[in-house]
């Protein structure tokens, strides 16, 4: 990463305490590192702080003379390699998303043909809001790479996803920005499904499952690896973000269908995700109590099978369509009919039974079924298989 340099746009949240770090992580990688800072990040960090820390003069008014004299504000992006806003706030989002230029951060990132790539941060009501996943949609098609959120407790006491990646993560994102792309999947589109849903039943439950989720993070990061834009669209999980990867957590099956159409066209859709088959069909506003007359009865609905759906579009059907089949008896013989009933090209299946120990372990035995037949893989772990699976991948997008 020698003799790269980095223009960091700081926005004002809470989070830009965190650039600090990430501006020590940089220099210690020998990236240069230039710093703009709207003015709200001005009340959360010192611009002399920054400017201390990067080595380089900090960059805060559109209309400085001085600075314009110097070094145009055009010439700051050129004279970067890449692009990072952290933190992302949902209105420097909501600014490029729109092309609104009203000061010296949003004019930079409108005025620049270098890759941009955003750690948004910000409150989980504003990074749920549907202005916010709009604009972060729009960003994305635009061509702008986005590491995190993350889930976790947030400054403002709430808990959910909205805190910005950490320095380090921010650090492998910029890293996999600045790879050398001669991989096989440069300039694909691939969007996974992972981890289980979470359908509620009130404010405080929810009927879920055990998927870890590790399957399909294993497969993002080898999507990463061969240069494909990868999408991850993640049930709630605990495993660290695939760097490079843009990850779109939700919760329920609805969403993830909506987030799942929302991105197509793509050229690859693996579904990895274990979809809750029901989901409750009036949540409850209140928890719901113990009354000491019984039980309360749940009447269940059918979640929509996010495959099945993409898989038999009449229009934007991925190029290659993937289900997998966790089945715990007769895992080949009920692959193929899921084959069939879902409408993919290949199905991944495997045996999840507690003595297979697959779920939420390293290893996987898997078997993969398709119109040409069936193939079985030797035990081999989450990783392999995901690497193997895209390679294969990567070869059936080249020849179709
Ligand atoms: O649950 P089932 O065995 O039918 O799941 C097989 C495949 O279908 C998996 O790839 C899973 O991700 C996908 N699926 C889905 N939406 C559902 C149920 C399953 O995308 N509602």
């Amino acid at each position: 990463m020698d003799k790269k340099s980095v223009l960091l746009i700081i926005g004002g949240g809470i989070a830009a305490f965190k650039s600090l770090e990430l501006i020590r992580l940089l220099k210690t990688r020998g990236l240069g590192v230039t710093a703009i800072m709207t003015k709200a990040a001005e009340q959360f960090v010192t611009p002399l702080s920054v400017a201390s820390l990067s080595g380089n003069k900090v960059y805060t008014d559109l209309f400085s003379l001085t600075d314009e004299i110097e070094m145009g504000h055009i010439e700051l992006s050129r004279s970067a390699d890449l692009i990072v806003v952290a933190p992302a706030t949902a209105d420097l989002i909501a600014k490029m998303a729109n092309g609104l230029a009203d000061d010296l951060a949003s004019t930079t990132l409108l005025a620049t043909d270098k890759k941009v790539l955003i750690a948004p941060a910000m409150n989980v009501r504003m990074w749920q809001h549907a202005a916010t996943q709009r604009n972060i949609a729009q960003a994305r098609r635009d061509g702008v790479a986005m590491v995190g959120p993350n889930d976790g407790e947030m400054a403002c006491g709430e808990f959910g996803p909205g805190r910005m990646a950490e320095p380090a993560e921010i650090v492998a994102a910029i890293e996999a920005q600045f790879s050398v792309p001669t991989r096989s999947l440069q300039g694909r589109k691939v969007l996974i499904t992972a981890g289980p849903t979470h359908e509620p039943i009130d404010p405080v439950r929810y009927i879920g499952n055990n998927s870890s989720g590790k399957q399909g993070y294993a497969i993002a990061e080898a999507a990463v690896a061969l240069g494909a834009e990868t999408i991850l669209i993640s049930g709630p999980v605990n495993l660290p973000l695939p760097p490079g990867a843009q990850v779109m957590p939700v919760e329920t099956a609805e969403t993830m269908l909506k987030y799942t159409e929302d991105e197509l066209p793509c050229d690859i859709a693996i579904f990895a995700a274990a979809v809750a088959d029901w989901r409750v069909a009036a949540t409850s506003d209140e928890k719901i109590k113990k009354t000491g007359s019984g039980t309360p009865k749940l009447d269940l609905v059918e979640n929509p099978d996010i495959l099945k759906t993409i898989a038999t579009r009449k229009s934007k059907r991925p190029k290659i369509v993937v289900g997998f089949a966790a089945e715990t008896e007769n895992v080949i013989e009920n692959a193929k009919k899921k084959l069939a009933a879902k409408g993919c090209d290949l199905i991944v299946a495997n045996d999840v039974s507690p003595a297979s120990g697959v779920m939420g372990g390293d290893t996987n035995i898997v078997h993969l079924v398709s119109a040409k037949g069936v193939e079985t893989w030797p035990r081999m772990s989450k990783r392999e298989v995901a690497q193997r699976l895209m390679d294969r991948l990567a070869a059936m997008l080249a020849q179709s």
